[in-house]
């Protein structure tokens, strides 16, 4: 991996969730890095470089479930906060992006906090087959769902990861395409809920409730 949090201007976020305290280094903003070339070529922007509202509650709600032995993936992990929380908790944790930075950052919050986590560079539309390979317990996901030219990538990854007898948790802000990703997933035939967390920290354009949205495959 050739990013390293050395080539940013960063500063360290101490951030609690329920028992566990991580300090969390990070790039000091997340405008600065974007370049116009990356955002031509694929209309790429750094969101990976902050926080966001989804992936504290998503990582709020994981501090609370027992995740001894579970094989967890996190998609656009950013920061990785969920994956942090979820390693801590003692489950076996893979945190994808596709920005090399996030990851760089990602393991190395991981070792400060004595954690392991696996980092892996995916992006949605052409998943590695190394990922493809490993069914997972539990796939998870923090505002992802921002971008329509995204929705059925994920609906394809998530069913193509999630073992049958798993589930998925998304953490989202309320964004437009969640009700596209969440119609197609309605049409695959998997069932889910949904709990509306109202979020009391920074607030997004979206306002502060999050839904946790979980969904289980069909058992067909
Ligand atoms: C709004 S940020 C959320 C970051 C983190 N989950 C959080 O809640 O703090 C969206 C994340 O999705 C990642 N992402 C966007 N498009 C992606 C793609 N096509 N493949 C993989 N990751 C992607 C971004 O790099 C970013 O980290």
């Amino acid at each position: 991996m050739s990013a390293r949090p050395e080539q940013f201007e960063t500063v360290h976020e101490r951030v609690c969730v329920a028992d566990l305290i991580f300090d969390i280094r990070r790039p000091i903003s997340a405008e600065d890095l974007i370049d116009e070339r990356e955002y031509e070529i694929d209309e790429r922007l750094p969101y990976w470089a902050d926080l966001w509202p989804s992936g504290r509650v998503l990582a709020d709600h994981l501090a609370g479930m027992d995740l001894a032995g579970c094989r967890i993936v996190e998609l656009g992990a950013g920061l990785a906060l969920p994956s942090l929380v979820a390693a801590a908790r003692g489950a076996t944790v893979v945190a994808t992006d596709w920005y090399e930075p996030a990851l760089a950052f990602v393991a190395e919050n991981a070792a400060r906090a004595h954690l392991t986590v696996q980092t892996m560079l995916v992006d949605w539309r052409e998943p590695p087959d190394a990922l493809l390979e490993r069914p997972f317990d539990l796939v998870i996901a923090a505002d992802v769902l921002y971008e329509a030219r995204n929705v059925s990538p994920l609906v394809g990854l998530v069913a193509g990861i999630c073992a049958p007898t798993g589930q998925v948790l998304i953490a989202d802000p309320r964004r437009n395409d969640a009700a596209a990703f969440l119609d197609a997933m309605d049409a695959a035939g998997w069932t889910r809920e949904r709990e509306d967390i109202q979020f009391n920290g920074r607030r997004d354009e979206t306002g502060s409730t999050i839904h946790l949205h979980r969904l289980t495959p069909s058992r067909s």
